[in-house]
């Protein structure tokens, strides 16, 4: 048998017949998607009672997040409709995947970015993809309010997860775990900030289960930052603050449909300190070796609160059958944010050029 050619690959290509693609549509793809669902010996073990816990890396997209499984479905849509450029608000990976797809497209893009609170990878991204990039002197919901106003523009497509397309396609990572599990895990993980992967995952397992391609529905737990953490909550944050800047978000776009994917899946949604977080960086790299930016950490770090001793209040844990099967995404690559805390203590030690020096090194403690 032929090997499919490398522009068959990307997820249209791969889950066509469940996004709303036609024949005619153009793809506009950077093969994104298929990325490793790794196993972690590592949670395996923390969790125990036989579970299995896996990793989904999606800092593996061309990108370096999961933003372009919602970007090559909105932006390929918008290529069919005639729409002249592209728009959003973003914390940074949006911004990184819509300037990347929208150069793919020939199409121009425009990021509003709220002032200061980006990742330097990120916006080093979006500048060299082209886009014009615009700092506001405001936060991320701000520069949503202000997005959503060029919806009666046709020229313009607004790129963010208010998009219906970016929900179509970010669910395919939800068909990509099944694919791989051969069906759905007992929990399923993730960060929370604008809230719409969460909503995404859900409606991928939903329709992998209507299709009978699961036999199962995991439960959803999303994870916020503690200074972010409107669902939590239950009221909007006026002024978010963590050091996971993607996920810095005060009112999620996808809250409603969110707190409803939580509710029908008997999930959670809870906080994690951004102690927690950076502590859960640091030990996914050096445990597991799979580096992350720190809003993906964020679900790392709430299992790790979950399996904590000192914690007493109820968590899904207890319910969990014996050898159940997690899975957390990690949504984003650790590169994307080089100055975030857990490198401030970083240890490069010097040495002359010879071998004397490099082993007396080694063989200081
Ligand atoms: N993780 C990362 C790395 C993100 O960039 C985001 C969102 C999330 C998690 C949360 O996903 O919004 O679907 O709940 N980043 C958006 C952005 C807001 O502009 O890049 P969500």
């Amino acid at each position: 048998m032929k090997n499919s050619p490398p522009h068959d690959r990307g997820i249209i290509n791969r889950y066509r017949q469940y996004l709303p693609v036609t024949d005619t549509t153009p793809v506009v793809s950077l093969n994104e998607g298929s990325t490793p669902l790794i196993y972690s010996p590592w949670l395996s073990k923390a969790v125990g009672r036989g579970a299995q816990v896996y990793i989904k890396y999606e800092g593996l997209n061309p990108t370096g997040s999961f933003k372009d499984r919602g970007m090559t479905v909105a932006v390929s849509k918008a290529l069919e409709r005639h729409a002249r450029f592209v728009i959003c608000a973003s914390t940074g990976n949006t911004s990184a995947a819509a300037a990347a797809y929208a150069a793919r497209a020939g199409l121009s893009c425009a990021v509003l970015l709220p002032h200061g609170k980006i990742a330097t990878g990120k916006l080093l991204q979006a500048f060299l993809y082209g886009a014009k990039m615009i700092s506001l002197r405001g936060n991320f919901d701000n520069a949503l309010d202000i997005v959503r106003q060029f919806s009666e523009n046709p020229e313009a497509e607004i790129v963010n997860s208010i998009n219906p397309f970016r929900i179509e396609g970010q669910k395919t990572a939800a068909f990509e775990v099944v694919d791989e599990l051969g069906d759905a895990p007992d929990l399923h993980l993730l960060p929370v900030g604008n809230a719409g992967n969460i909503t995404a995952y859900w409606r991928g397992y939903r329709e992998y289960h209507t299709s009978g391609k699961c036999a199962t529905l995991p439960r959803m737990i999303g994870f916020q930052a503690f200074g972010s953490a409107p669902m939590v909550l239950g009221r909007i944050v006026e002024e978010p603050d963590t050091i996971a800047s993607a996920i810095r978000i005060g009112n999620p776009a996808s809250w409603k449909a969110a707190t409803l994917a939580i509710h029908q899946s008997h999930g959670a949604v809870d906080t994690v300190t951004d102690a927690e977080i950076i502590t859960a960086q640091v030990q996914l790299a050096t445990k597991e070796g799979i580096f992350v930016e720190p809003a993906s950490a964020a679900p790392i770090a709430g299992l790790l609160k979950y399996l904590s001793p000192q914690r007493s209040d109820n968590h899904p844990f207890p319910q969990l059958p014996d050898e159940a099967r997690l899975v957390c995404t990690v949504t984003g690559h650790g590169l994307k944010d080089p100055n975030t805390p857990a490198g401030t203590g970083m240890n490069l030690i010097e040495s002359d050029a010879t071998l004397d020096s490099v082993r007396s090194i080694l063989e200081t403690d």
